[in-house]
């Protein structure tokens, strides 16, 4: 089996492209992870995912965990076979998903104990808990429990709980062990403080990683804001080891991290603005719904290689998303994420080109991702 390793094949200023590899085949980097939460990437078959271009998706070990329980996947086989996706799968470690979406939320040192958003039954999740989780799905990219603090909390509320979560990363990965072919990734807090990061980022090496992500941001705070924080937070990490920045994003986000030296992203936002009739294209975002789109017989883009612009028009996907039917979900989520992993495929051929900054400059969509 393949050892989890990254290689970096070349960088531009700070941004790099390169390969990581792991058990259940390699990801090109800067890459994006569709989100497919509860074991599915919403409507989308899994070769249709892979046709867009995907090398790993995401999956969430709170929503499994809830609903249909990771022992029973783990008895079905694992979460790949379960999925039908049989290439690398990483996990999120339920923190964020349980702050965001569980209710009477009760966290101590211990860890999170919470009721389901789905029928109100008490769970309870340690680090060690998620870990044992993640490795029962077989995710090859397990993220270490954390917590992420909502934005605008004061400089000691920030320090208190990312203390915690170092702690927490520590028993996380004492907990993922030795996984041939998987890897495990600590998660950088603290807010938009930038010793607070530096202290995250710093703890976490010490721990030793096998790649490190930056939370906690993409919580409701200007762009402008999260590219200052990476700029702060980017340099403290090893550069050895690929860098996942959780939650992440518009084009124009994924495109100033990158520039900042993130290789990795993951978002809702290509599939569920998709199911919400929003086309993203090299010139903005459309929306099928509007009258104007009615009676044109032209597609989404030109020049994009997906079925919903090489068979349908516009006014298709105006009247079935008009009608509810599910094709418009289908097909406009397909759009979407073509675009997205066409978006990375053009970012790692400028970088390995050594002409991203000419390339992120041209792109009509981009006049808010400035220059680090
Ligand atoms: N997804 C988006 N942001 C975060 C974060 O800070 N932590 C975790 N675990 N997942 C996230
Ligand atoms: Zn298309």
């Amino acid at each position: 089996m393949t050892d989890f390793h990254f290689d970096l094949h070349a960088t531009d200023g700070a941004a790099r492209t390169g390969v990581l590899h792991t058990g259940r085949g390699d990801i090109r980097t800067p890459a994006f992870m569709p989100v497919g939460t509860a074991a599915t990437v919403k409507a989308m078959m899994p070769e249709s995912v892979r046709e867009t271009g995907a090398d790993i998706i995401l999956g969430n070990t709170y929503h499994l965990m809830l609903r249909p329980g990771a022992e029973r996947v783990a008895k079905l086989g694992g979460l790949h076979k379960f999925a039908g996706w049989e290439r690398p799968i990483l996990t999120d470690s339920g923190g964020f998903q349980v702050m965001s979406l569980a209710k009477l939320r009760k966290i101590t040192e211990e860890g999170v104990r919470f009721q389901s958003h789905v029928d109100g039954a008490t769970f309870f999740m340690s680090p060690e808990r998620s870990m044992e989780i993640q490795r029962l799905l077989g995710s090859d990219i397990q993220m270490v429990l954390d917590e992420c603090p909502a934005f605008g909390g004061t400089e000691a509320v920030i320090e208190k709980s990312l203390a915690m979560t170092l702690r927490w990363a520590k028993r996380s990965k004492e907990a993922f062990g030795e996984q041939p072919g998987r890897g495990c990734f600590g998660i950088v807090q603290g807010g938009t403080f930038a010793h607070l990061r530096e202290r995250s980022a710093l703890g976490l090496k010490e721990i030793g990683f096998d790649g490190y992500a930056v939370g906690g941001l993409a919580v409701g705070e200007p762009q402008e804001m999260m590219f200052e924080t990476l700029d702060f937070t980017v340099p403290h990490l090893p550069a050895d080891r690929p860098r996942y920045l959780m939650g992440v994003g518009k084009p124009s986000d994924i495109v100033g991290a990158v520039l900042r030296g993130i290789d990795m992203f993951d978002c809702v936002l290509p599939t569920r603005s998709g199911r919400n009739a929003q086309a993203f294209t090299w010139n903005g975002t459309l929306n099928l719904r509007n009258a104007r789109h009615a009676e044109d017989p032209g597609p989404i883009d030109e020049n994009c290689r997906c079925p919903a612009c090489r068979k349908f028009s516009r006014a298709y996907l105006h009247h079935t998303v008009k009608a509810q039917e599910i094709i418009a979900s289908m097909l406009l989520t397909w759009h979407n994420l073509t675009f997205y992993q066409d978006l990375m495929a053009g970012l790692r051929g400028a970088i390995a080109e050594g002409r991203l900054k000419e390339y992120a400059a041209g792109l009509p969509f981009i006049a808010a991702a400035h220059e680090p």
